[in-house]
């Protein structure tokens, strides 16, 4: 049976830890990242945007996701990633999803006050837990492309738990989604996150964290990439960040870099063979790596 997000996020909060929430658009990508947290014996959380759900179908993935928290003891969770158009969010609702995100972070605080009510209506009724999101994450987010970031305000981030009933609160805190977040210094607000910590009492998460591993570029670099300019968030600033209370940790760029590389690396190697299952079989154990190294980082080894 799939996870209660609400459940495993409130024991991340409770003992101090991020549970790693990975995006997922196909079969081998789940199976890396659940193969990881079954063998650091970590909870999960598989996390599909509307971007996976145009790709690969919400009763796939949904499928797969369940398939695998039936096939393993650790807590796996399905979530609903910036969830913007809301008949998408009733139909993870309706599903059976564990979580849905509304992201309304793009309108004015009290429309995204207004849309996240709705949705917070329609998810209890089933058992379904939300994340809504205050300020904006920068870079590429979805299908809306170049943003930039507005600091979560902390008092505002009180009134609209107050005044919403979410479950999560997603903060900007000086991350991006994408590979590159920082063209300078990398260096997060965390007396920004202290301040929202000490008004709140819900889980916080934290978007764009991926940390662009250098070995992962490098590999894809030399089979021919062209990643020039790459930057992620530095592992140490994740760890301020979840010593000061980030409780979920969004990561799929660098499932996608070592996706990327994986493939890249075997077919230069390997130009007569065309067996899907030989091109993929090494991206899924490299983003079983990443991942790996995602959950260790976090503090959730063993949480499941
Ligand atoms: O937060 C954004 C995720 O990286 C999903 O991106 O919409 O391209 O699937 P996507
Ligand atoms: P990255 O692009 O840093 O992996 O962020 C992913 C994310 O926030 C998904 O919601
Ligand atoms: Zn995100």
């Amino acid at each position: 049976m799939l996870a209660d997000t609400k459940i495993i996020l409130e024991k991340a909060r409770r003992k101090n830890y991020a549970v790693a929430h990975f995006n997922i658009n196909n079969l081998e990508i789940v199976q890396g990242v659940v193969a990881a947290a079954v063998k650091l014996k970590a909870p999960i959380i598989l996390a599909t945007s509307e971007g996976a759900l145009n790709y690969a179908g919400m009763n796939y993935l949904y499928s797969i996701a369940k398939t695998a928290s039936e096939l393993h003891q650790i807590p796996i969770a399905l979530h609903l990633d910036h969830g913007k158009n809301l008949k998408a969010i009733r139909q993870a609702i309706n599903l059976g999803y564990s979580s849905v995100m509304i992201d309304a972070s793009h309108e004015k605080f009290e429309r995204n006050v207004r849309l996240t009510k709705k949705v917070v209506r329609w998810a209890h009724r089933k058992g379904v837990s939300v994340e809504a999101e205050l300020g904006t994450i920068g870079g590429t987010e979805d299908l809306v492309s170049a943003r930039k970031i507005i600091y979560t305000n902390p008092e505002k981030a009180r009134e609209f738990i107050d005044r919403t009933g979410c479950d999560f609160l997603a903060v900007a805190i000086g991350t991006s989604h994408g590979a590159y977040k920082f063209k300078g210094t990398a260096k997060l607000r965390i007396d920004l996150l202290k301040e929202i910590k000490n008004r709140t009492k819900i889980p916080l998460v934290l978007h764009g964290a991926s940390g662009v591993p250098k070995n992962v570029v490098k590999m894809a670099e030399r089979y021919g990439a062209n990643l020039k300019g790459v930057q992620g968030v530095p592992d140490q600033q994740i760890s301020l960040a979840v010593k000061n209370g980030i409780n979920k940790i969004n990561t799929d760029t660098d499932l996608r870099i070592a996706f990327d590389a994986a493939v890249r690396n075997f077919l230069k190697g390997n130009p007569k063979d065309f067996d899907p299952r030989h091109i993929l079989a090494p991206a899924r154990d490299l983003i079983q790596k990443v991942a790996e190294q995602r959950i260790i980082l976090f503090g959730s080894v063993k949480k499941g």
